[in-house]
Parts: structure tokens; sequence; C-alpha cells
């Protein structure tokens, strides 16, 4: 697939764009250029960024709920300036006030009995501690995971995630990472009644298959399965925590205790790169074991520690809960109205503010992505659906925020719906730039 310089773009935008295709991310410019969409962030407060040449958009990509809190946000950037006056990343060698504050703040909000955070710069290494420790307390090596699942890109999650994109830097590990369709239990249950399995990677709710909402009974039927085979549980809350769902993290849904949880993305406040690994104290056992098991300059770096105490208070007040509930509910209205007068818009797939919108188009999450982006709203496809668009409302928006993305949705819905079906899809769904264009989508 060839790159062709936007034509309407500014001489500066023009000169970004290209210097990343020359020098950072040549494959995500060119997949993006093929279909019209030749973004270069400028401008960002709240929830609404404009890119360099002042077109404006409203965020419901939120970079996977990085900017949950919003661009931003006044009051954390508050606690990042205050931090700035005394502290910088710290030594990791030793304690840290800053981190165990947050440490037993993490113990305290996550459910079950997690003792222990181990602090990473992202959620890929918080996913690499998780299936680290869980080999370490069973004693055993295999990790069961979702088909098509994202879990990051480093090593361990890496060979946890699709096959494709494992195959592309030669470390698949058919034998140690076992997938299994979601919402298939039997299919969970013969993987580990073979009493190899260390873990059970699960994301609360998939991002890349499109924020599909799990049964009522397959979380905890997992969680129940786990604990008869002598298998830790992971949940990946790296997009479904910090109140997403209307509860501070997505398993509090469906009241399952896992063994291990992980934390990232919006985590950072957007502003300061941060993830966790919390532990229950037999996962965790190897900290004791050995001090310098995974030690990470740069993880729980103690100004991030300062911005990730204040996200998680704002993120478990129960009245900024209680919100995010009833703003859901506000679009499930808006929808319903929308669907009367568009069957293109043909299921909605929703548990808070974690929501999927499904199109009567198998290209349909690409197409909608492409005309709402002309419309002046940034929301990206299901990297591994493409039928539908992950639409990622903020914690905190409005209603008139809402009701102005509501009638964009509607707006674009007129375009798309008119595309011929499968249009967009060999955007993500071809072959060897299939990998570029998933990754590309879907985060
Ligand atoms: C569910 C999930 N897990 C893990 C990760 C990896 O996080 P990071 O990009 O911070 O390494 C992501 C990132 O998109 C994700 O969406």
């Amino acid at each position: 697939m060839s790159y062709a310089p936007p034509r309407a773009a500014s001489v500066e935008k023009a000169r970004v764009l290209a210097s990343a295709h020359r020098h950072v991310i040549p494959g995500r410019v060119t997949v993006f250029n093929a279909l019209g969409i030749d973004l270069v962030m400028g401008r960002r407060e709240g929830y609404r960024f404009s890119d360099v040449d002042g077109q404006e958009y409203l965020d419901f990509h939120l970079n996977g709920g990085t900017f949950t809190l919003g661009h931003r946000n006044p009051e954390l950037l508050g606690v990042l300036r205050q931090a700035l006056e005394t502290l910088d990343l710290g030594n990791h060698h030793f304690p840290s006030a800053a981190r165990t504050a947050l440490a037993e703040l993490l113990t305290r909000l996550t459910p079950g009995n997690l003792q222990y955070s181990v602090f990473t710069s992202g959620g890929s290494e918080a996913i690499d501690v998780a299936i680290k420790s869980a080999r370490y307390a069973t004693g055993r090596r295999t990790i069961v995971a979702l088909e098509n699942a994202y879990h990051g890109r480093t090593g361990l999650s890496g060979a946890a995630g699709d096959a494709a994109t494992a195959m592309l830097f030669h470390s698949d590990n058919p034998v140690e990472f076992v997938r299994v369709p979601f919402e298939d239990l039997d299919a969970i249950e013969r993987a580990l009644r073979r009493e190899d399995v260390a873990a059970v990677l699960m994301e609360t709710i998939p991002a890349t298959q499109g924020f599909v909402t799990p049964s009522p009974q397959y979380l905890p039927g997992v969680k129940t399965l786990c604990e008869r085979y002598g298998t830790l549980y992971i949940a990946d809350e790296v997009q479904a925590g910090l109140g997403r769902t209307g509860h501070l993290w997505g398993v509090d849904v469906w009241n399952v205790k896992p063994d291990i949880l992980v934390t990232a993305k919006g985590f950072s406040g957007g502003l300061y790169p941060i993830g966790a690994a919390v532990l229950s104290a037999r996962a965790g056992a190897w900290l004791a074991e050995h001090g310098w098991g995974h030690p990470s300059s740069y993880g729980g770096a103690e100004l991030g520690c300062a911005v990730a105490q204040r996200v998680l208070e704002l993120c478990s007040d129960a009245q900024n809960l209680a919100h995010a509930r009833a703003i859901s509910e506000h679009f499930a209205a808006g929808f319903r109205d929308i669907q009367q007068r568009q069957p293109f818009l043909r299921k909605v797939h929703r548990q808070g503010l974690v929501m999927g919108l499904e199109f009567d188009s198998p290209s349909g999450g690409v197409d909608m992505m492409k005309a709402l982006y002309d419309r002046g709203l940034w929301a990206i496809v299901a990297g591994f659906n493409s039928a539908i668009l992950q639409w990622k409302p903020g914690f905190l928006v409005d209603t008139a925020y809402c009701d102005l993305a509501l009638e964009r949705l509607e707006a674009a819905i007129e375009v798309a719906k008119r595309l011929p079906k499968g249009s967009g899809t060999r955007f993500v769904s071809n072959g060897r730039s299939d990998g570029a264009a998933r990754a590309a989508a879907g985060r």
C-alpha cells in the first residue's frame, strides 16, 4: 500500500506526516492515509482535541481509555505540577512514600485479597509481570487466553495475543499460549483439565472484539474453573477498569475476584506513564524470594504514582461512578431513538461507558470511523471485528456533549449506510497489512 501525502494539509502537517512515515510509524501512516485519515494532534483539552490544522474532534477513542478523565485534566495537572516541585522518578531499589501510598490504595480498592503491586511503565509490561507471577506461583507454564485478544506487544503479552502478530516476530508459541474462543467455557475446561495451566488471561470486556459484553455466567464460570484446576485468573482491566463500566473495576460487575488485576492507560491520567499488576499473596510470593525479580527503572516513577493516586480517587468516587452510569443510560436512549430511523445501527453492546456499535455491514466500523472523522468525531473500529465501532465516551462528559455526539453519529450513518457493504474491510483484514491495520485499529 503506497502513501500519498494529503492534498489539503498545511505545510506543517504534511511535514509531520512525511517524517512519521519516514522515521516513526510508516505502516500506521499508510493505513490511515489510505482511509483518508491524516490526523496529527494539536491542541487538546477535556474531551476535545484539534488537529494541527485546527479541525476540532470530539474524542470517543480516548486512546483506549488513557484520557478517560479528559485531556490535560486540570486537577491531575495540578497534582503533577505539585509533585514536580519535590519529586522525580525516584530510585526503584528503595522504598518510596509515593509508591507505598499508591500500593496501599490499590489493595484497598481492588476486589478480593490482592496484597502486592508491581508498578510498570505501561500495560504490556504489567501483563508480562502478571504472567511471570502466575508461572512462579503455580510452577506451570501454559497461559490460556482468548482468540484475537490484545494484551500488549512486549514478549509475554505479545505471545498471548493474536497469533498473526506474534508470528511476525517469531515469538508465537502455541504450546505455551493456548487460545480459546470467547464465551466457550467448555474450551477453557478442556485446556485446564490437563492441569498444566498457570493462568487464564482475560480482558474483562474484550476491546478488540468490539466490547461485546460477556454473558452473566461467563466470567464467574471462568473463575470457578480456575479454582477447580489450580489455575490463576488474570483480569486485564487496562480498558475495562477505572470506572468505565460504571463500577471501579470491570470484574466488579460480575463479582469476580481475580488473583491478579492489571491496570494501565487511564491509570496514567493521560499525563505520566504508569501501569500496575496487583497480585495476591500467592501470586506475589516471588517478591519476597527474589527482591530483583522484576526491577524497572521507570516502573512506579514517583511522579506517576502521585497522578495515579488521584486518578484512583476520582474513578472510585461514588458520585462520579453514578454519573458514568447515568451517561450510559443517556446514550442508550439516544441509540434507541436513532435505531428507529436507522436500522444500519444493528446492535449496541454496552456496559457503562464501554460500548461497541455494531453496524449492518462487515466494514461498518471502518466506514463509520471515516464518516465520523469527516464530521468532527474520532472513534476507532474494533481491531478484530470491522463491523463494530468502539464508542468510548469520557468518564466526566456532560449530556450536551453526548447529544452533539449523537447528532454526528446519525449524520455519519446517513453516509456510511449508502456505501457498498464491506467496502472498508480491506483496511482491516487484508493479508500482511492486516497486522498493521489491526494494530492501528482498536486500541
Ligand atoms: C486490554 C489491553 N491490555 C494491555 C494493553 C497494553 O498496554 P500498553 O499499550 O500500555 O502497553 C492494551 C493497550 O492497548 C490493552 O488495550
